[in-house]
């Protein structure tokens, strides 16, 4: 950041205290889709509320009579005797209503000049072909289907071609190493793989395909054909059981009628970070995950379906671009920019650049992105015309106020209204933030539960409090229509992870909270052993268990230590084996061995996983019970003074630790 540019952390709670707040633009107000009068709609009738958005945001081929059936808790039905597809909604009745010219995705590819358009009437005609294709592959109703592609249109045409035959996709996010693919493919018994020969990043191509070979190579698997997209043109490794994609397309037929589907079928799974070492197949159904999809994208990213160009910069391996990319615009019918690559090729000023090529009028990013630019500098996006944006929206972490400051008056030019918005790969849709054209913004704050969801503060004890600034924990109160049905294949392991802690009529979400004078929430972190890496998920005990897993390490533990940028990084503390701690000692080995255990974890998980510090230990500390005190870990990964060591078994573990670190 730069001298001048933006106020001190303390005189910006100073600000904040005193009230530094934004009232909607009057302009902006006049034409929001979120109006106030649905938050007293949906508090007179919670179930009524969401049957009437369920029929304002979607077409139902068979209407449905019964909105939540909440008769079987924690095992949520909503509209279940209604039937619809999925690919209809979000492509076909666009194109049926005379819209098929408008352009659905303005495709930029990292390489400059790689651009394309995609109208409404293109996707028609590409998921429909697609469909055809998995289905001469034996994919039908009920069958999974992997998707591990680069952020290309066709990830969307392939997603949304699964959902068009009532396939479940699991979209397994590309900077995922061969490893974690291959857990996941397995879990969801993937029948068809569907991933591209690379994909652009950083200036050059990177390949994907080999991570599936070596995904497969594990013997025994599920799949029998992988469909590969020709992105880079680079050289690719080619089995028996591997097809083109392009001609898979030009070889099926060009017209596929879709069925309907009831409410109730799966749509896809998502695997995410959990408390143990295991990712959970996090799975959402049809007709309840559209809605609010599609809800929230109009009354909170407040798209207009003739004037907006959208632009959502998440992943789409990620429950962000599933939710905001493909299946809540696109059933709005807006007009997209979709980009390949990242923000720094070939140059620092590429998203600006794209902002004001395509007259980019709302842009949802997240936090650890908005960091980078404040590092960057401003004389980046002030190089560029970004007059036409006039809504800012933020995901995946808490915003601090610096940075949400920052991103109002440099990139909103300090009249968009910025929407901080809370929600998890869980919740399918966004559930806490402001509503743009109704709420005063207070930087930092997702503020309250959006028309249609109702949360809680609870204390140690399970009890709700509102008492300002008293931190306790966020809980749903309410079941809501996008709400994940289950962890696939573990009915338990659902019900004790969301709805044990504070008994069966809460949700827990395990992030911390606070409310603060004015009853506006803010949220503080996970309180579990998960970590926020750049708005990623990460778990302790997966990133352990592959330290562990490397010949050389007996045991470890991490921790997340808060970063500038990353908002929390990994942090590892590894006690090595015998007869490795000898190695170590020579000179020069021990740094070598550090690098070899980073990428290890790369290899286990991915790169978004390494860990930035990797410290050898001799001892961890521990409590007389042999729990890993993380909290002591953490304040030594802060450089913070180490906390209460009095429940340790062993209390001078923590002075080896730290006289290590001050070695390093
Ligand atoms: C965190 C991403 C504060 C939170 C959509 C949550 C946030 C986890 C916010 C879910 C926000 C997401 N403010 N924290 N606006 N948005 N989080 O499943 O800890 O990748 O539990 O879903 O991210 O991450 P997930």
């Amino acid at each position: 950041m730069r001298k001048g540019d933006t106020v001190s952390e303390e005189t910006l709670d100073n600000l904040v205290h005193e009230g530094l707040t934004f009232p909607p633009p009057p302009d902006f107000a006049a034409q929001a889709n979120g109006t106030a009068d649905l938050y007293d709609k949906a508090a007179a009738d919670h179930d009524g509320f969401w049957a009437e958005q369920a029929r304002t945001y979607l077409t139902w081929s068979t209407p449905f009579t019964q909105s939540l059936d909440w008769s079987n808790p924690p095992f949520a039905k909503w509209f279940a005797d209604g039937e619809l597809n999925a690919c209809v909604n979000a492509v076909d009745r666009h194109v049926e209503a005379g819209r098929g010219d408008k352009v659905a995705i303005h495709f930029v590819g990292e390489p400059e000049g790689d651009t394309r358009d995609i109208t409404y009437a293109d996707l028609h005609a590409d998921v429909q072909r697609a469909a055809n294709a998995l289905a001469d592959l034996g994919v039908g109703k009920g069958d999974t289907v992997a998707i591990y592609l680069p952020m290309i249109p066709e990830a969307a045409v392939a997603m949304l071609a699964c959902a068009r035959l009532g396939a479940p996709h699991s979209v397994v996010f590309g900077g995922f190493s061969a490893e974690a693919l291959h857990s996941r493919i397995d879990d969801a018994k993937a029948k068809v793989v569907i991933t591209a020969d690379g994909g652009y990043r950083r200036g050059a191509p990177s390949a994907l395909k080999p991570a599936v070979d070596a995904a497969l190579d594990h013997g025994d698997t599920s799949v029998e054909k992988v469909l590969v997209v020709r992105r880079t043109g680079q050289d690719t490794a080619w089995n028996d059981r591997d097809l083109w994609w392009h001609e898979a397309l030009e070889k099926a037929a060009p017209t596929h009628e879709a069925q309907a589907f009831e409410a109730e079928h799966p749509l896809f799974i998502l695997y995410t970070s959990g408390t143990t070492g295991k990712p959970k197949g996090i799975f959402h159904t049809t007709g309840g995950y559209l809605t609010q999809a599609a809800y929230t994208n109009a009354v909170v990213h407040d798209v207009h379906r003739d004037t907006d160009v959208y632009w959502c910069t998440a992943d789409i391996g990620w429950v962000t671009g599933h939710s905001y990319i493909v299946y809540g615009p696109l059933t709005n019918g807006v007009t997209q920019v979709m980009y390949e690559g990242t923000p720094d090729t070939p140059h620092q000023g590429r998203w600006w650049q794209i902002v004001q090529d395509y007259k980019v009028t709302i842009l949802y990013t997240a936090p650890t992105a908005v960091r980078t630019f404040m590092k960057w500098g401003t004389d980046i996006p002030a190089k560029f015309d970004m007059s036409s944006l006039r809504l800012l929206g933020s995901v995946g972490e808490p915003i601090n106020p610096e940075a949400w400051l920052w991103y109002h008056k440099h990139i909103g030019g300090g009249r968009a209204p910025i929407v901080d918005t809370w929600w998890q790969t869980e919740t399918g849709a966004i559930m806490i933030s402001p509503l743009p054209g109704v709420t005063t913004l207070e930087p930092g704050s997702a503020q309250k539960p959006i028309p249609g969801i109702s949360a809680e503060i609870l204390d140690d004890e399970g009890k709700p409090f509102t008492t300002p600034e008293q931190v306790g924990y966020l809980v749903l109160t309410k079941p809501w229509p996008s709400m994940l049905r289950g962890i696939w294949g573990d009915p338990e392991r659902y019900k004790e992870t969301y709805w044990s802690r504070f008994g069966e009529k809460y949700y827990f979400a395990g992030d911390g909270a606070k409310y603060d004078a004015d009853g506006n929430i803010w949220l503080l972190g996970r309180v579990d052993d998960v970590m926020n890496v750049s708005g990623h998920r990460l778990s302790t005990a997966e990133i352990e268990s592959a330290l562990v897993s490397h010949p050389k390490v007996a045991e470890a533990a991490v921790v997340g230590a808060n970063d500038d940028t990353t908002g929390q990084a990994v942090c590892a503390f590894v006690i090595l084996r015998q007869e490795a701690v000898g190695e170590a000692d020579e000179a020069g080995e021990g740094k070598d061995l550090v690098q070899e255990l980073r990428n290890h974890v790369a290899k286990e998980i991915g790169p978004i996983a390494k860990p930035r510090s990797i410290m050898i230990v001799s001892e961890l500390p521990k409590t007389r019970s042999g729990k890993i005190m993380r909290r002591l870990l953490r304040d030594v990964a802060e450089g913070r003074e180490v906390g209460d060591v009095t429940t340790l078994a062993d209390s001078s573990v923590m002075d080896l630790i730290k006289t290590g670190m001050a070695k390093d």
